[in-house]
């Protein structure tokens, strides 16, 4: 069974997706981690992120590896582990300005879809449902209230030991929903079939329960 599990940053999805593969004993498939990874790579030779010329032109020569970790899955670029590096506040835009170009997409999806392929996965991210796997047979949208994601997303950068305000976390959060949902491809929306769910005040629990339910069904 392949399920998926889309929506905008903060709502939660990360940790549910992360729990319910680790509950039905499925690999996790975090997408927007590879973006970001892309998005690392192209900070790292120094590219515009925005440059689809640019961005396009590294992709052949990266290597981009997922493999099971402790906290969900560890990123690995060209053998290095980068788990760690693509989790900040730069590179989160950089992934979503990259996350624009069709050749990344492309590349991408792709490289999830082979992912995919056995079966047996729980595919997070903007588009999994819509686009890399439409024919999911359980679809989940995730989403909360703009606050609600900004001060969860703070909370886990402060724990991380970044400085940054909430105000500034507020700010990136809607200029990055804005590069997502506005964008030509892939704009991020539910699949049509997608079971939505509103995750403000709600503990993580009680969101995969609700899930899991809905899955037996
Ligand atoms: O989910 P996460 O915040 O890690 O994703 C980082 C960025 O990657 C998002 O802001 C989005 O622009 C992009 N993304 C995407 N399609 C996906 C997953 C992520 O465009 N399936």
């Amino acid at each position: 069974m392949v399920i998926t599990i889309d929506g905008p940053s903060g709502a939660g999805k990360s940790t549910v997706a992360r729990l319910l593969a680790q509950r039905l004993g499925y690999t996790y498939l975090d997408t927007g981690a590879m973006y970001r990874a892309v998005g690392l790579a192209a900070l790292r030779v120094g590219i515009d992120p925005g440059s689809q010329e640019a961005v396009s032109s590294i992709l052949d020569g990266l290597r981009l590896e997922l493999r099971p970790g402790q906290q969900g899955a560890a990123v690995f670029l060209n053998g290095e582990d980068v788990t760690n590096q693509i989790r900040t506040p730069e590179v989160s835009l950089a992934a979503s300005k990259v996350s624009a170009h069709p050749q990344v997409r492309a590349y991408l999806t792709e490289l999830q879809r082979q992912m995919g392929q056995k079966g047996g996965i729980v595919a997070e991210g903007r588009d999994t449902g819509t686009v890399v796997f439409p024919e999911a047979e359980a679809k989940f949208f995730i989403t909360a209230s703009d606050e609600e994601r900004a001060r969860r997303r703070w909370l886990e950068l402060k724990q991380r030991g970044e400085e940054i305000s909430y105000e500034e976390v507020l700010r990136q959060q809607r200029l990055r929903d804005k590069n997502d949902s506005c964008r030509r491809l892939a704009p991020l929306k539910p699949a049509p079939e997608a079971v939505i769910i509103d995750t403000t005040g709600l503990k993580i629990e009680e969101v995969l329960e609700q899930i899991l339910r809905l899955i037996e069904e």
